[in-house]
């Protein structure tokens, strides 16, 4: 027996991969700092469980496909209030989390061997979600230097074929913390037009922007609403990634028909939770100035530590919860392996995603990590201070190893 070629050409999530190996070290008592999932430990908000205490219905019966129109309501208030953009009712389809949004988003617009354009380093799941739908990713090659920068004239056009269907767009962005500007989203707005794309925008970090930017929408840009597919979640926006709630929010009818027939083949999305996620949609703005506020000081922190790392090249992120760190080192990935089986200090090592995952280009990201600034200051920097540490006893090891080689050579 035998499983399908399209089973078979997927990969493992490199996120999650080295998590068993980090599994067995804990269990000999090693203390793991995690950076490699974006899984923030701030508290999910009560009102998300207060709400579900409230529900009073005897029997827990399948929504809507579409989604229970309590939650489709409080996101529409939310575009109305927060960023004066209108969607109606027909124009949002609640799905089981970002990933289902865009699994649901690819499988709708593309056929065989369509392709999509996504600047690199991204995050890795899209490699699932256009393969699984037949599509092939594009990548537009950005890098440390130019602070990872893919909207300027000239550049997404360099992944542009006869077969692109669409351009993908992560802002602010997972694993760069890349934000973009206003000429920016007006560049990819144009680049679009011209080429008849879709805009698929991946904005489930839309809040976590720092020093003083304003979070934004692609949906605010009114030109492109016929051609822009908004993926959203309350995963990280409200720190409650076991929700599994998010959605998809496009004004082009022809789609919203088609990813409806997706939509009710999967029949809908958990009951209880859209419950839960109805209330967190109707949460004050000042919230998100509370959790920006934790995320910013975190994103400071393991910069400065980071920083200290001599050799290093890493960008400051403007968004998100993530940096992606260019390390002194030639195999990140082996780095990591040294990080959980070899190292410790007091007992303590820490884990974090190795960047080659995150490209589409065989060969690179081998040197880069992705870290998720998801813990408390004081442990970011601990971290990130292992990160260096661990590092400069890398290093160590490898000129001992030579040092061998060589003698024995003699
Ligand atoms: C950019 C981006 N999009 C989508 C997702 C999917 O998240 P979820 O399915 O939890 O909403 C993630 C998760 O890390 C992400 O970083």
């Amino acid at each position: 027996m035998k499983l399908s070629d399209a089973i078979n050409s997927m990969q493992f999530s490199p996120i999650r991969r080295f998590n068993p190996i980090a599994a067995e070290v804990e269990a000999q008592g090693t203390k793991i700092y995690k950076l490699n999932i974006g899984q923030p430990d701030i508290e999910t908000p009560e009102c998300f469980m207060d709400a579900i205490r409230e529900y009073t219905n005897g029997t827990i019966a399948y929504q809507q496909s579409q989604g229970d129109s309590l939650l489709v309501d409080a996101i529409i208030d939310y575009f109305k209030r927060d960023y004066n953009v209108e969607y109606t009712e027909d124009q949002i389809i609640t799905t089981n989390g970002g990933s289902e949004a865009l699994t649901m988003t690819f499988r709708t617009i593309l056929n065989e061997n369509d392709e999509v354009i996504i600047p690199e380093p991204y995050y890795t799941n899209y490699n699932s979600f256009v393969k699984t739908a037949g599509g092939h990713v594009n990548p537009v090659k950005t890098s440390s230097e130019d602070g990872y920068q893919y909207a300027r004239s000239g550049m997404l056009e360099t992944a542009l074929t006869a077969k692109t269907k669409a351009v993908v767009v992560i802002n602010p962005n997972n694993p760069t913390g890349q934000v973009l500007a206003d000429e920016e989203m007006e560049y990819i707005a144009d680049f679009a037009e011209e080429h008849d794309l879709w805009i698929i925008c991946d904005e489930v970090y839309r809040e976590y922007v720092f020093d003083g930017l304003a979070p934004q929408t692609f949906a605010s840009l009114d030109r492109v609403a016929d051609r822009l597919i908004v993926i959203d979640s309350v995963s990280k926006r409200f720190s409650a990634c076991g929700a599994r709630i998010g959605f998809v929010a496009c004004k082009n009818e022809e789609f919203m028909q088609g990813i409806m027939k997706l939509a009710q083949m999967r029949l809908c999305v958990s009951t209880v939770d859209q419950v839960g996620a109805a209330a967190l949609f109707r949460l004050p703005k000042t919230y998100f100035d509370e959790v920006r506020q934790i995320y910013q000081s975190r994103r400071d922190a393991a910069y400065e530590e980071i920083s200290k790392i001599p050799g290093v090249t890493c960008v400051k992120p403007k968004g998100a919860f993530y940096m992606t760190i260019d390390l002194p080192v030639d195999d990140a990935e082996e780095f990591l392996m040294f990080m959980l089986t070899e190292f410790s200090d007091n007992g303590e090592t820490t884990m974090f995603a190795p960047a080659a995952g995150f490209y589409a280009t065989e060969g690179l990201g081998k040197k880069e990590i992705r870290i998720a600034y998801v813990l408390k200051e004081e442990d970011m920097r601990r971290a990130c201070q292992l990160i260096r540490l661990g590092v400069s006893a890398y290093k160590k090891k490898l000129e001992l190893l030579n040092a061998r080689i060589w003698r024995n050579q003699l």
